[in-house]
């Protein structure tokens, strides 16, 4: 696999319409009267509300034109459309979005097991796409999403939000300084607490045909950090993994939380009925397809892993050790880098019933030297660590970024999302994965 793995906003910009739209992106400073950017949603949840709808409408509304929204679900496409403040036209047919809204940026933010048909779709109308992680779920996805963009000679961005937290920046620069020599394995460590794990098992995330699992759905983040901070790609992957608290595991079970029994001894009881702005935009919209945002964590359809460790071999020679758990009193994670000169070691608090004083705490520490802490640099406030509000910022409005701040393209979308699906693979086969053998990326 050889390759850049970043766009740069001009090369966007130039692949997807020419002067007229890199100068509407360009931003107020390159003059009013430019055309704004025609931009449309398809899946009109929470993250098409709160990330690439209202903030976008609030921001952005001098350079791009919300054109249209569409969703599968009638009822929800009208709550998300008054949620955000949009005034555009809804649709719930997306060939009838095209042709009427035309838009010539399209956003996806469906459920993950539909994105690369938006994809494919989209680069067949010549239009330029914005995916949510993860762009694909499986092998056969990947190959139809990196044909397509060949063909249509089209662009996609995977918006891969966690490289854009200023810790995150803060650890890949630091790489690149060879500050530890050159590295030579990565110890990581993800873990999602009883709230926030928890949350996959309610929805349709617990389903591997819709999530790919969440060794796509969620490690594909994890795994596009590394292939970003190693400069690297997976080639091989051996994994292994559980499901050893929720689905079939639990104790009892019910159809939602909603007018459950077990309400009382049930630690998992989430109460979606104090929330207004979830009870519009999902129960009130139940009618529509029958998906409920509060099912129940014990269900015994649930497919996916809530255990997960891989070992990946890299093509730069660097292992790393991997793992995910989903019901930690901790939200966070732990990475270390180890070095021929050194180590850099990584603690990240997101949630915990202390206060640590600090959501990342960073030690360079040298061989037979000593220790340093190392502050990240720029504010960690917003979405996602401050990763939202600078990638909305890159997409939307500021001049080109340093070469390793390009944005995320289908190959670094691809080279994340087949590392899990990679993992996901050796668990059901148990043998070790050669990513080569999974999709052709040129
Ligand atoms: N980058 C991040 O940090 C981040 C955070 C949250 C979610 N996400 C991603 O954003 C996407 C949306 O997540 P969400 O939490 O808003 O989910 P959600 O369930 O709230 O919303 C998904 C929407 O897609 C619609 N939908 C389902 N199938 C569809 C289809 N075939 N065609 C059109 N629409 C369809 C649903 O009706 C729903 O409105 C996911 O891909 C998720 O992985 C990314």
């Amino acid at each position: 696999m050889t390759g850049s793995d970043g766009v740069t906003r001009r090369e966007f910009v130039t692949a997807v319409g020419g002067a007229a739209v890199g100068t509407a992106l360009a931003g107020s400073s390159m003059g009013a009267a430019q055309a704004k950017r025609r931009y449309a949603i398809i899946g009109t949840g929470v993250r098409a509300i709160g990330m690439w709808g209202r903030p976008v409408l609030q921001q952005y509304s001098d350079v791009v034109e919300m054109v249209g929204l569409c969703d599968i679900n009638p009822l929800r496409v009208e709550v998300a459309k008054r949620q955000m403040g949009a005034s555009c036209p809804t649709f719930t047919d997306f060939d009838k979005m095209m042709d009427t809204a035309k838009p010539d940026l399209l956003m996806i933010t469906t459920v993950d097991g539909f994105h690369s048909h938006y994809i494919v779709k989209a680069l067949e109308r010549g239009i330029d796409v914005m995916t949510e992680k993860p762009m694909v779920t499986d092998e056969v996805q990947c190959q139809a999403v990196l044909d397509a963009e060949k063909k249509a000679g089209r662009s996609i961005i995977v918006t891969f939000n966690y490289r854009y937290a200023p810790k995150h920046q803060t650890i890949k620069e630091l790489l690149m300084s060879g500050a530890i020599g050159k590295v030579t394995s990565v110890d990581f460590s993800w873990y999602l607490d009883t709230t926030h794990g928890a949350d996959y098992f309610r929805r349709w995330h617990r389903l591997r045909a819709k999530s790919g699992s969440l060794w796509v759905h969620k490690a594909s983040h994890h795994f596009d950090l590394i292939n970003w901070w190693l400069d690297a790609d997976p080639v091989t992957v051996s994994a292994f993994g559980g499901l050893q608290n929720y689905g079939k595991s639990g104790p009892f079970r019910h159809t939602t939380c909603r007018g459950c029994p077990h309400q009382s001894k049930c630690s998992y009881f989430w109460d979606i009925t104090r929330n207004k702005d979830l009870m519009d935009l999902y129960v009130g919209c139940e009618s529509a397809d029958g998906y409920t945002r509060d099912g129940c964590v014990y269900k015994e359809d649930i497919d996916i892993f809530d255990t997960m460790n891989a070992i990946v071999r890299y093509s730069n020679g660097v292992s790393m050790s991997y793992s995910v758990n989903t019901f930690m009193p901790i939200e966070g994670y732990r990475v270390a880098f180890n070095g021929t000169k050194g180590r850099f070691e990584i603690r990240d608090f997101e949630r915990q019933a202390w206060d640590a004083g600090t959501d990342s705490e960073m030690y360079l520490i040298h061989n037979f030297g000593k220790r340093e802490r190392i502050e990240p640099k720029g504010s960690n406030t917003g979405g996602h660590g401050g990763g939202d509000t600078r990638l909305r910022d890159l997409i939307f409005r500021k001049a080109d970024a340093p070469a390793h701040m390009r944005l995320p393209n289908s190959r670094a979308g691809a080279t994340a999302c087949l590392t899990g699906i990679a993992a996901r693979m050796s668990i059901d086969e148990k043998r070790p994965i050669q990513v080569a053998d999974l999709v052709r990326i040129t």
